[in-house]
Parts: structure tokens; sequence; C-alpha cells
């Protein structure tokens, strides 16, 4: 009895452990980036007399096929093999014997995959930064349309002071500028190589390791074969950054979505980004900025899983380290799907003007201009806002805005109210006056769009190293 449990037993753990070691289920996605490290490194062992030319060109012709098959889904990346590096190596053997069994000479699976992954985080930062770039055209172009489109501005979610569309629009056009200047610097900060620094000591062999980083496009080797191997630094920095994409994300989907309710009405979402309710037939969600409000949590989460991950790993490569990757790629995906959607939804969306000038109208939003008014008229600005605290309970009274009141009306509350209060408190003006760097005014907006511009056609020099 015994005997026949513990067979199965064993078997099945077996099978466990393996399972539990492997990681091409989610590796695969660095075989790419495993191809070109290789090709790289025996281009290196040739140029410095460790392999012969005759092998070098064998061994790259088998990585070509390889990839090429690869491609075609002839040749597919399957869990019989442990990770991405035994199955490129594994095949190439197939393929050209004992050629192949030479690739893997001066090097480790450590300074491999130290690799694999800081190229593929590389691309990654790139890739996000041009989702971000197509979305700041998007919002520039929002901005140029709607410099005169007059809403109110909040603090506190109550009404505030009258902006324009092209403003509030301009403020998230400085967040997702600061987070492609982010990623410029993360990209600037991986410049060195780990490839060469073997399983955490470097090699006997006379590895060229500038020549390596250089055919990858590095700017020179990792300076200490310890830390080549155990870095995730850059990691870490790309998912703060990523999160904080993701954050400004997510206020920008809170105020659509609130924008889109019933209630507010200032902003209609396109039908293609909206769903309907299987039991309402009335309802029109905004369910893809909720998902990308909803996702913030989970991106949030893969850096703080890295932080934790590599908190408590002593010097040099432990396995832990393979945990780097599902919640990143998990996260890069998110992020930059989220950012394509979002775009989409901005860019179809309508604003509706009318809604938004009346509701700027109804909320005693130029109650602070009514009080400059009598400021500019003598009245000390303290004494200035308590009538114009006046003048809003007596609005509040009568349901109506400051501007619906009568001269008279105002005269009784304040001598000093002459017929050109109006155009004073006039939305256009209280807008138009505000010419301060950054406000909303129509010469100040201008300005601020065309050095939005002017960024725009900046972003490929921030990238450039
Ligand atoms: N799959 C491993 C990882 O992702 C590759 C490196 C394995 N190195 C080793 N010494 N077991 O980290």
């Amino acid at each position: 009895m015994a005997q026949l449990w513990g067979g199965r037993f064993t078997k099945s753990t077996d099978q466990m452990v393996y399972d539990f070691n492997a990681s091409i289920s989610f590796d695969k996605k660095l075989f790419e980036q495993d191809v070109r490290g290789s090709r790289a490194h025996v281009k290196m062992l040739a140029a410095v007399g460790v392999i012969t030319e005759g092998e070098r060109d064998e061994i790259l012709k088998g990585l070509d096929s390889i990839e090429t098959d690869v491609n075609a889904g002839t040749l597919e990346i399957t869990s019989e093999y442990e990770d991405i590096h035994s199955f490129v190596e594994a095949n190439l053997i197939d393929r050209i014997g004992d050629a192949g069994k030479k690739l893997h000479t001066g090097r480790s699976r450590n300074d491999q995959v130290a690799l694999d992954m800081k190229l593929y985080t590389r691309e990654q930062v790139v890739a996000t930064a041009d989702a971000l770039k197509h979305l700041l055209t998007t919002i520039v172009g929002i901005m140029e349309e709607n410099t005169s489109t007059i809403m109110p501005g909040f603090t506190h979610l109550q009404k505030a002071q009258p902006i324009t569309v092209a403003h509030h629009m301009g403020a998230y056009f400085e967040m997702f500028k600061r987070d492609i200047v982010r990623l410029s610097n993360i990209k600037a900060s991986m410049w060195s190589c780990p490839l060469g620094s073997g399983a955490l000591a470097g090699t006997t062999y006379p590895l060229d390791r500038y020549m390596t980083a250089d055919l990858l496009d590095f700017a020179g080797p990792t300076a200490n074969s310890m830390d080549g191997v155990s870095d995730r630094d850059y990691l870490i920095e790309f998912l703060s950054a990523l999160s904080i994409i993701q954050m400004h994300l997510s206020r920008f989907s809170e105020e659509i979505i609130i924008w889109n309710s019933n209630e507010y009405r200032y902003v209609e979402i396109d039908d293609a980004y909206s769903t309907g309710s299987s039991i309402m037939p009335q309802k029109k969600n905004p369910d893809i900025a909720e998902l990308v409000r909803g996702k913030t949590g989970r991106v949030y989460g893969s850096l703080m899983s890295l932080l934790t991950t590599m908190k408590g790993i002593p010097l040099a490569y432990n396995k832990d380290m393979q945990e780097d990757k599902e919640l990143a790629f998990d996260a890069m995906k998110t992020v930059q799907d989220c950012i394509i959607l979002f775009d989409g939804m901005l860019s179809t969306i309508k604003f509706n003007k009318e809604n938004m000038a009346k509701s700027a109208r109804n909320g005693f939003t130029n109650a602070t201009d009514a009080a400059d008014y009598l400021v500019n008229h003598g009245v000390p600005f303290r004494d200035a806002h308590g009538i114009i605290g006046q003048v809003v309970l007596y609005c509040i009274d009568k349901g109506i805005a400051i501007d619906d009141m009568s001269l008279s009306e105002l005269k009784a509350i304040s001598p000093v109210f002459e017929e050109d209060i109006y155009n004073a408190i006039s939305m256009e003006t209280c807008v138009n006056t505000r010419l301060t760097v950054g406000a909303p005014g129509r010469d100040a907006m201008l300005e601020e769009i065309s050095a939005c511009k002017e960024f725009l056609d900046s972003i490929p020099e921030l990238f450039e190293n």
C-alpha cells in the first residue's frame, strides 16, 4: 500500500517542483531579447578567439533559423523547457550539434537574464513614452479648440472660479509631460550592460565587455559583476513611473466619470467607449474610464511586489529574482493599454459647451471678480468680500445668478455698483483677464499651448541616449 501511494506521491511532487521552478510560461516573452543577446555574445567570443569564426557563423545561422521558425509559428515555445534560455540553447544544439554547445561559453543564465530583462524593459520604456506622446497630441488638440470654452473650475469639488476646457486639459498635459521626462531619465540611467558578469564573478575567458555593450546599444559594461547580475533598480524605477502614470490616468478618469454623469452632463462619452446595462435599458456606462481607474491598484501592486521581493536578497543572484517578471510584464501591458484606450476615449468625447458655461454661470464662480470690481472702485477687500456675500445670499434666495440682478437691486446692497459691473463679471472677462503665466486667459493659454507643442517636438531628443 505504502509503496503504491509513495510512488504516486513522489512522481507528482517532482512534477510540482518542476512547474514551481520553471519560468518558461512567462519568460518566453524574452525570446527576442535572448536571441539578440546570444548573437552579441558569440560575435564577441569569436572576436577574442574563444570560438572560431566558422563556429560563430554556424551559431548565428542556427539562431536565425530558430527565430524564423518561432516567428512563423512552426516552432513552439513549450513547457518542456525550464526557461527561455534553455529553449534557445537546446534547439540550437538540436539544429547545429557541437558548435551549439559553445554558445554558453563564458556566460551564465544570471547575466543572461539580467541582460534580457534590461533590454525588454528599455523597449517598454520607449513604447510607453510613444503612447503618452500620442495622448499628449490629443490633449493639445482639445486645448487649441477650447481656449474659449468656459467651464467652472473646482476646489473641494465645489465650483470656484471660471476656467476653460483648454486650461483644464493643460493641467493633464503637464502631468503626462512630467511622465515622459521621467521615462527619458530612466532610459538614460539604463546605460550599462550586465552581459559578461557571469554567474557573479566574471569569467576567466578574455571577454570584451565593451564590444557586447556596444553591439547591444549600451554605453559600456556594468562596473561590478555582482551588482551586474542582481540589479533590478531600473525596473523598480520603471514600475514607479508606471504607477505615477496610472495615478494620473485614474484622476483624469474620475473627472470624466463625474462630467459624464446625469447630474453634470459636461461631456458625452462616445458609444464606442461606453457599455450598456443588462437590465436597465436607459443606461450608458463609462466602463472604460472606470476600468482605467480600477486597474491602478494592480499597477501599484507590481511596484510593491518587486520592492518587497528585492528587500531581503543577499548578493548576488537568488531565485527570488525570477519573481521580477510576471507582475512587471502585466503592469507594462496594462499601462500601455490604459493609455491607448484613454486616448481613444478622449479623442472621441463630446464637450457639452452650453452645459459647462451654464454651470459656471450658476455657481457664483464670478463672486471673486465681483469683489475685485468693488476693490477697483476703492472698497477695501475685506468689506468687498462682505458685500458680495450679501449679494450671493440675495441671489440664492431668488434662485438667480449675480449677472441676473438689476442695477438697482445691486445698488441697494452697495451704491458703488455701476452699469460696467455686468461686463466686469461676465464669464469671458473673468477668464480672459487672468493672464498670469499658466492662467486660463486666452493670451496666456495661447502661450502655454505653443510651449506644449515645443515640448512635443523635443521628445525624440529626450530619448536619444
Ligand atoms: N529563470 C531565471 C530567472 O528568471 C533565470 C536565471 C536562472 N539562474 C539560475 N541560477 N537558476 O531569474
